[in-house]
């Protein structure tokens, strides 16, 4: 797992992030899909905002874990991200609408994905959203 863009990243904070992911996990509302999602956002102030996804009976009202600890982390007054940890069973990376709400505040955020059992796998939010639309498409600064 050299090669991969971990921005500077210790082991140990991969690590750290990747328990409080799963433990955000835990928490998760998917009473439909069954498929739980806990995620970890590393601020650069060292603090750690987390999210799980809640699901709803009108099913198209879900959020997902990523955007749960988006706002955890904006209603608690940090925008300055450097990496978040998604932790499910399978290790799947986010999805387009989440890409998008991170890339809000950080195009090169460090993405890293986990499955249940610790194994882990790091991206660059680029990677995963190219040529992005956001706030200088508009004329504005980012965050
Ligand atoms: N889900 C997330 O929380 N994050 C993703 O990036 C993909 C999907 C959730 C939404 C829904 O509760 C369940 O996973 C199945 O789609």
């Amino acid at each position: 797992m050299d090669s991969q863009p971990l921005a500077g990243l210790t082991e140990q904070e991969i690590h750290e992030l990747i328990a409080a992911a799963t433990a955000a996990r835990e928490k998760a509302y998917a009473p439909y899909s069954g498929f739980t999602v806990g995620a970890a956002l590393l601020a650069a102030n060292g603090q750690i905002y987390t999210g799980c996804n809640v699901e709803n009976a009108s099913y198209g009202l879900t959020i997902c874990a990523e955007r749960s600890a988006v706002c955890q982390a904006v209603a608690s007054g940090t925008r300055d991200f450097i990496a978040i940890a998604v932790v499910t069973k399978n290790a799947v990376t986010p999805c387009g609408a989440c890409r998008q709400v991170l890339a809000e505040f950080n195009p090169h955020l460090v993405v890293i994905i986990a499955d249940s059992f610790g194994r882990w796998q790091a991206f660059s939010l680029d990677e995963l959203l190219p040529q992005a639309f956001g706030p200088a498409d508009l004329g504005r600064e980012r965050a």
